[in-house]
């Protein structure tokens, strides 16, 4: 997920058990006419052991360099997929994301390109055409699996509803029924029971989960062992204050304690610490002020009932 699973954000999850992580989107633009060694997005630990690179674009050519570029980088990935899903305004008006499942002459020319320049697996993120007829999304699903497509990650959600509204469980099955390739089912998972019920309902293996993570990595230890395992308190605010440290090391102080804002927050909603504390998140400019809020929310009176969702 753009702005949230960057190096920091998957090693809190990697701590529940995530294996298959993805990073960011990264704009082949930028990595053709940017800097591409100091793009935040690509950074990989070292001890991740399974890292999949996401590209969002819609010229051929840049897809071409942008594909060679993260080839022959200095880092490794395990699989590239392409972005066929993005149903932001922005990305739509280039022709990008979402919008070349309309366009799949040209989604295809771009993944020619990244088929004739990757050597390793190659995936697409899509979402679905319509959600009364299997057949548009199963026709296009065919056409990137005949091109050399891997894998499929499949979002049960046309492009014009954003991230809301039902995920259309029977179309990501008829696709999966239609094609040979792994299909992954995406959409609305945000406990352990969410993501039990998508993969009954569409018949798929492997689901992934999306802003069900933020804020609650255990969200990958409970889908693995098939329980909801309670989290302490004490647990929360320690992956929060690692994922936090992380963050520091990945972008300095400064820069860290501003983009922490919205990840310390999305640690802390909803599970009964006071608002007055939550509040002071805003206020965060340093290390310091983070821990002493730290000792706070450890010391104030509350009991945190549920850690999921
Ligand atoms: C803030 C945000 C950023 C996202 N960034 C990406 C992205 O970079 N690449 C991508 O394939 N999907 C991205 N998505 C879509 C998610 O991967 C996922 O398909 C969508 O949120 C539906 O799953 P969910 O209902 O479980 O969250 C993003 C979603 C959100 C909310």
């Amino acid at each position: 997920m753009a702005g949230y699973t960057d190096l920091p954000f998957r090693r809190a999850c990697r701590r529940y058990g995530l294996y298959y992580g993805t990073t960011a989107l990264i704009d082949a633009g930028a990595l053709v006419h940017g800097n591409p060694d100091s793009v935040a997005i690509l950074h990989r630990g070292e001890e991740e052991e399974w890292l999949q690179v996401q590209l969002l674009g819609s010229i051929p050519t840049d897809i071409r360099t942008s594909t060679r570029i993260l080839r022959d980088g200095p880092w490794h990935f395990d699989a590239l997929n392409f972005n066929m899903g993005c149903p932001v305004r922005k990305v739509i008006k280039r022709l990008a994301g979402a919008a070349l499942m309309n366009q799949p002459v040209r989604a295809l020319e771009c993944l020619k390109e990244m088929r004739d320049n990757w050597p390793g697996v190659l995936t697409v993120k899509m979402r679905i055409l319509k959600e009364d007829n299997p057949e548009p999304t199963i026709k296009l699903a065919q056409r990137l699996e005949a091109i050399g497509v891997q894998g499929l990650a499949i979002h049960g959600r046309l492009a014009r509803m954003l991230y809301s509204g039902p995920v259309h469980t029977q179309i990501i099955r008829a696709v999966r029924e239609s094609v040979k390739i792994p299909v992954i089912a995406n959409g609305g998972i945000f406990r352990l029971e969410d993501a039990q019920r998508l993969s009954k309902e569409t018949g798929c293996e492997q689901v992934m989960v999306a802003r069900g993570a933020i804020g609650v990595p255990w969200i990958f230890r409970d889908i693995a062992t098939g329980t909801t395992i309670p989290v302490s308190r004490e647990e929360l605010l320690d992956v929060m204050t690692e994922h936090v440290d992380q963050m520091v090391q990945e972008y300095g102080e400064k820069g860290a304690m501003i983009l922490s804002r919205k990840i310390i927050s999305s640690y802390l909603g909803g599970r009964g610490f006071p608002h007055e504390l939550r509040a002071q998140v805003v206020n965060i400019a340093t290390w310091q002020d983070f821990i002493a809020l730290r000792s706070q929310l450890t010391a104030c009176p509350v009991q945190v009932t549920d850690c999921h969702g």
